[in-house]
């Protein structure tokens, strides 16, 4: 095993630069516990990229991540960059070409129901008792990849088209993927598409049905996305790991957020390269930030999942994700996780971003 691993660290826009933070100290606390070394560099990206060097992807970030053997982001994006020109804009100019660029074709997003927010969910407690689901997302093809035009009509309007294309093997590798987890699980695939009405989802249908074989332990089942959408909340325990195209995946994992009880609970990690990226699945909250409210757990949930997938330290990533439990156990919460009671009955401790990453650090020191 080595000892000394080089994070780059993007913190982003609006909240990233808050939460970010606490998964490094998060990181720290293992560091001191386990003996590794993390080597952490800070790089700008997105809209604070933008404001200081005029663009949102610096070639010198870029770099950096590339060189390091994992990066943690937090969020980018904000309403003061929607009126950019689209290839400056902190999305199209900074996520998916990081994306692109380290290779990430397969972004897993684990919702899993920590029994502490039992009561955070808006969804009836017996319906979401014991969720645990990852949704593994295609994520460098589809409609975010491919061609964008606009044109003028005879008649004064505008027509706009963005292309859905996935290729075989733009398929089989996500799906492979999807796989491997799925045996390590509850041996329970899940494909999503729209395979009634688009090219690209029959495909996609038929090259999971082709794979199906090479898997006979696993049960692989086909659904629509407008039926994974509806079942997600009428039944979510029938789901082990889904698989689907990016832009399903993207609607469908903010949905599934919401049986956590937060989508400040919903870590990600984009993999597939030779770097993987590791991020919370929520945006920057313009409207939170700077006020040392935003939930900091989904940067700390990611940077357990940094640990696992990138550095393989698996008992290091448990226990990031035994203090979270634990924290939420004994009631700690930040504001986005009030609408529960706690189950114990004990007060709830109403925690800013900082105080939840203290207490994560310290739970990873002492548990
Ligand atoms: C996500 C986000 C991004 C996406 C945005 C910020 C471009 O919503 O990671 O889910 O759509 O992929
Ligand atoms: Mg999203």
């Amino acid at each position: 095993m080595r000892l000394k691993y080089k994070i780059a660290v993007l913190p982003g826009d609006g909240i990233g630069v808050e939460i970010v933070p606490e998964a490094v100290k998060a990181l720290e606390a293992i560091s001191l516990r386990f003996g590794h070394q993390f080597e952490f560099t800070e790089a700008l990206v997105g809209g604070a990229a933008y404001d200081a060097v005029g663009h949102p992807l610096p070639e010198e970030t870029l770099a950096l991540c590339k060189s390091s053997d994992a990066v943690l982001l937090g969020a980018i994006g904000g309403p003061q960059y929607d009126e950019l020109p689209v290839s400056l804009r902190p999305e199209i100019g900074a996520l998916l070409p990081l994306r692109k660029e380290l290779a990430l074709f397969a972004n897993l997003r684990p919702c899993m129901l920590f029994p502490g927010l039992l009561q955070a969910s808006t969804i009836k407690e017996e319906v979401i008792k014991g969720v645990d689901i990852m949704v593994i997302r295609e994520l460098t093809g589809g409609l975010y990849f491919g061609n964008k035009s606009r044109e003028k009509t005879p008649q004064g309007g505008q027509i706009a088209t963005d292309v859905l294309s996935y290729s075989t093997h733009e398929i089989e590798r996500i799906v492979r993927l999807a796989y491997e987890v799925a045996g390590k699980r509850r041996k329970q695939l899940c494909s999503v598409d729209k395979a009634n009405v688009l090219e690209s989802s029959r495909l996609w249908r038929e090259t999971v049905s082709a794979m199906e074989k090479e898997y006979p332990d696993i049960k692989t089942t086909h659904m629509y996305v407008d039926n994974c959408s509806m079942q997600l909340i009428r039944d979510p325990r029938q789901f082990d790991v889904i698989v689907t195209e990016n832009m399903f995946g993207d609607i469908l994992t903010d949905e599934a957020s919401m049986l956590t009880g937060s989508i400040g609970m919903l870590p990600s990690a984009s993999i597939g390269g030779d770097v993987g990226l590791y991020e919370p699945s929520h945006g920057s909250a313009p409207d939170i930030a700077g006020q040392n409210i935003a939930n900091p757990l989904a940067t700390i949930l990611s940077a357990a999942m940094l640990l696992r997938y990138s550095f393989n330290l698996d008992q290091e990533a448990e226990l990031i994700e035994k203090a979270v439990t634990r924290a939420l156990e004994e009631g700690c919460r930040t504001s986005d996780l009030l609408a529960c009671s706690d189950p114990s009955g004990q007060p709830v401790k109403v925690l800013g971003t900082r105080e939840m990453g203290d207490i994560i650090a310290q739970k990873i020191m002492q548990l």
